[in-house]
């Protein structure tokens, strides 16, 4: 869509959705954008989850105001999840509406958004590729997920991580195991080395083997199924064989039993998150044992974890968020916001005033256009 200057008015809504602590913009993205000549407008609260002052937005130039009054003439629309088009009515026709769709998931509101003749941006679609790093909201929420994946699993876990030497005696070391090997599972694995714990990792891709070893933990790997790879296309994970399955099953049923720590990351695209252990497998681990499920959102890696709950089977504690990076609002909202930035802000041209989002990634990205849903992942 083409913006005309002056005067791109953007506008940013306190999330709705239950439990989402993150807002799409910051103080320092306000800014950002006002220099390229853009006015913000941010609902009233906005930022209090994420322990943003309506003061702090205002001082750095944002207006603030209800929902519908930041939205009334808005060009671009920003949000971590996003916004029921009911709130949207106001926006100028066409209207980019930049945010995390969900869009597997939630066909019927892109449907909604087709509708309404506003241009959803999917920041979850953003392309794998090195330019787009920057910008990607998956990677940046994924980093922080790691991190506190681990530092739940270690409160919850009835021990300590790193060995200490006391006089009372040897406390020994945590053994943790990291499943998928992606964003969180290299922020988990270097956050469980820094704890001090004894670090293992595996993952379906091939590339990751590497990528363990120089964090300094011990890669565990199919070895014996001929001609895996493991990788598709843009990094992403492929479906393995069941004659891959089984052989990671047998693999993980032997070194799961011994450890006391295990995170599991793993996802693949458009589908629900694969089953790594089975309730059989919680069964063989110690008592007191901790697993922490970062895809539970997703369907779950494991047989049993529930969101938000921490369930119990066979002595082993089963953790896992819906929102993971919500519980580091302040980090993951100035990250998000960041990322937004990144993107709108590769695209913005300060002399002619419009905001055009070259081929690459404007197909990937863009769900809606013109009325209708116009997304080769979403036709397909
Ligand atoms: P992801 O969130 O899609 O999946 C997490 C991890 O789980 C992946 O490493 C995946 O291979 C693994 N996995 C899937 N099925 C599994 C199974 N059955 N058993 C064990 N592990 C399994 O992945 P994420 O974090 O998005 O990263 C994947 C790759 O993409 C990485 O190499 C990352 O560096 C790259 N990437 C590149 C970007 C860019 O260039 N702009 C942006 C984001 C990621």
């Amino acid at each position: 869509m083409l913006i005309d200057l002056p005067g791109v008015r953007i506008a940013i809504l306190k999330e709705r959705a239950a439990g989402e602590s993150r807002v799409a913009i910051t103080p320092e993205t306000v800014k950002k954008f006002a220099a390229l000549g853009a006015t913000l407008a941010v609902e009233k609260g906005a930022g209090e989850a994420a322990s943003i002052a309506d003061a702090d937005y205002k001082g750095a130039g944002a207006e603030i105001g209800s929902a519908d009054k930041v939205v009334e003439g808005a060009d671009i629309i920003l949000g971590v999840q996003a916004p029921d088009v009911s709130l949207l009515k106001g926006a100028n026709a066409g209207a980019m509406v930049a945010a995390t769709f969900d869009p597997f998931m939630q066909k019927d509101r892109v449907d909604v958004y087709a509708k309404a003749g506003l241009e959803a941006l999917s920041m979850e679609f953003m392309p794998r590729i090195t330019r787009a790093q920057s910008m990607d909201v998956l990677s940046s929420q994924s980093n922080l997920a790691g991190y506190k994946a681990v530092l739940v699993a270690a409160n919850i876990y009835g021990r300590a991580f790193p060995m200490m030497m006391t006089a009372a005696g040897t406390v020994s070391a945590a053994r943790a195991f990291i499943m998928g090997v992606g964003v969180a599972g290299l922020q988990a694995i270097a956050t469980a080395k820094r704890l001090g714990a004894q670090v293992s990792a595996t993952d379906v891709r091939s590339a990751t083997k590497e990528q363990i070893q120089s964090l300094g933990a011990k890669a565990i790997f199919v070895e014996s199924v001929e001609g895996i790879e493991g990788e598709g296309s843009g990094g992403y994970a492929t479906e393995m064989s069941d004659e891959y399955k089984a052989a990671q099953a047998e693999l993980v049923s032997s070194h799961i039993s011994k450890q006391d720590i295990v995170i599991t990351t793993a996802l693949i695209p458009g589908r629900a998150a694969p089953v790594l252990i089975t309730d059989a497998q919680i069964a063989s681990m110690k008592p007191g044992s901790v697993i922490f499920d970062l895809a539970v959102a997703q369907g779950g890696n494991v047989e049993g974890s529930k969101p938000d709950e921490v369930v119990e089977r066979h002595g082993v504690k089963i953790v896992g968020y819906s929102n993971t990076a919500g519980h580091l609002a302040a980090d993951s909202s100035a990250l998000f916001s960041r990322n937004l930035f990144n993107f709108l802000s590769a695209f913005w041209d300060k002399e002619t005033g419009r905001v055009e989002l070259d081929e690459e990634i404007g197909d990937a990205v863009r769900l809606t256009q013109g009325g209708k849903v116009v997304n080769e992942r979403l036709l397909g």
